[in-house]
């Protein structure tokens, strides 16, 4: 078996990817004809990370219907299943519909329907606020995550800028969550140091958004191992968005060598021109990962996720 049959063959999940940053240029433009891809392509072009999130929300706008969410979806469903990927915890953007003054409920009902429709990969949602938006907005998101539990949604968490937004703000709202039986996740130590990530363990996380800058600080590693908190890490996105200057810089062999939990993600995989098989493909080619640890990785990949069984 070659490198890329090995790959495809792994029994792996997908458990950090944003449906909004799934949205390819040409569904782009299947939504809004009036745009060519090259006007679509200028849209979705940055430098750093705040330009990113600009971006990020540009497409996010691109979705005005419940019908444009379950075509995204249906899109999403597709790459995944070429990829051999059973499974997906995919996060929406919940706190960015809500700023549209969109409804989540028959979003929420579209996307479903195409995901049941759909045989071959297993769904699940995290909603997600956005952290600079602040507390009063994301209790309102909080609480369709909890109304719409039974519908599939497994977790609840914060992106966004994580400068602008503190997790200590949302401690109260991640205990309630947790009462509810959700899943709890936060972006943190993506572009903000060591400090962001024991906030987002503060307030009860149980997985960390990139978490890359946890590698600063020994003893974070140390917490993070102990409690079985593993990293999602993406490290084609932390290139893109300037969060690591350099791919080989990028310090994934690190952490997985200080025993610190990582699954592997790829974060806005339309976004950043990346699949879950081209970061596997680099964790092997530029980390120099073996094929017994590229296993080992996917094995995390099904052991953290949310939904158990
Ligand atoms: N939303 C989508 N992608 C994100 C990222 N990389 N960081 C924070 N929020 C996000
Ligand atoms: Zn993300």
């Amino acid at each position: 078996m070659n490198d890329k049959e090995f790959l495809h063959s792994l029994e792996k999940a997908e458990l950090h990817l944003h449906l909004e940053g799934s949205l390819e240029p040409e569904t782009i433009r299947e939504l809004d004809p009036s745009l060519s891809l090259d006007e679509i392509q200028g849209h979705i072009q940055y430098k750093g990370f705040a330009e990113f999130l600009q971006a990020y929300v540009w497409v996010s706008r691109k979705l005005t219907t419940p019908e444009a969410y379950g075509l995204a979806t249906l899109r999403l469903l597709e790459k995944l299943a070429a990829q051999n990927i059973c499974y997906a915890e995919v996060t929406l953007s919940a706190g960015v519909i809500l700023w549209k003054e969109q409804k989540i409920e028959p979003i929420f009902a579209a996307i479903q329907e195409v995901a049941r429709r759909f045989s071959g990969v297993r769904i699940a949602w995290i909603f997600d606020a956005v952290r600079q938006f602040g507390a009063a907005a994301a209790e309102r998101v909080f609480q369709i995550a909890r109304d719409l539990k039974q519908e599939g949604v497994v977790a609840i968490g914060i992106g966004g800028d994580e400068v602008r937004g503190p997790a200590t703000w949302f401690e109260q709202l991640y205990r309630e969550a947790a009462d509810a039986g959700l899943g709890l996740t936060c972006h943190a130590g993506e572009v903000s140091g060591p400090q962001s990530v024991w906030d987002a363990l503060q307030i009860g996380a149980q997985r960390i958004g990139h978490g890359i800058h946890s590698i600063d600080d020994p003893v974070l590693l140390r917490t993070l191992r102990e409690r079985d908190v593993p990293l999602e890490v993406c490290p084609t996105s932390n290139v893109r968005t300037g969060a690591v200057g350099r791919l080989e810089e990028h310090p994934l062999r690190r952490l997985w060598d200080a025993g610190a939990p990582i699954v592997l993600g790829t974060d806005d995989p339309a976004l950043f021109q990346t699949d879950l098989l081209q970061e596997y493909t680099l964790a092997a080619e530029v980390f120099g990962f073996s094929r017994e640890e590229l296993t080992a990785l996917a094995a995390n990949s099904l052991k953290y996720r949310f939904r158990a069984g």
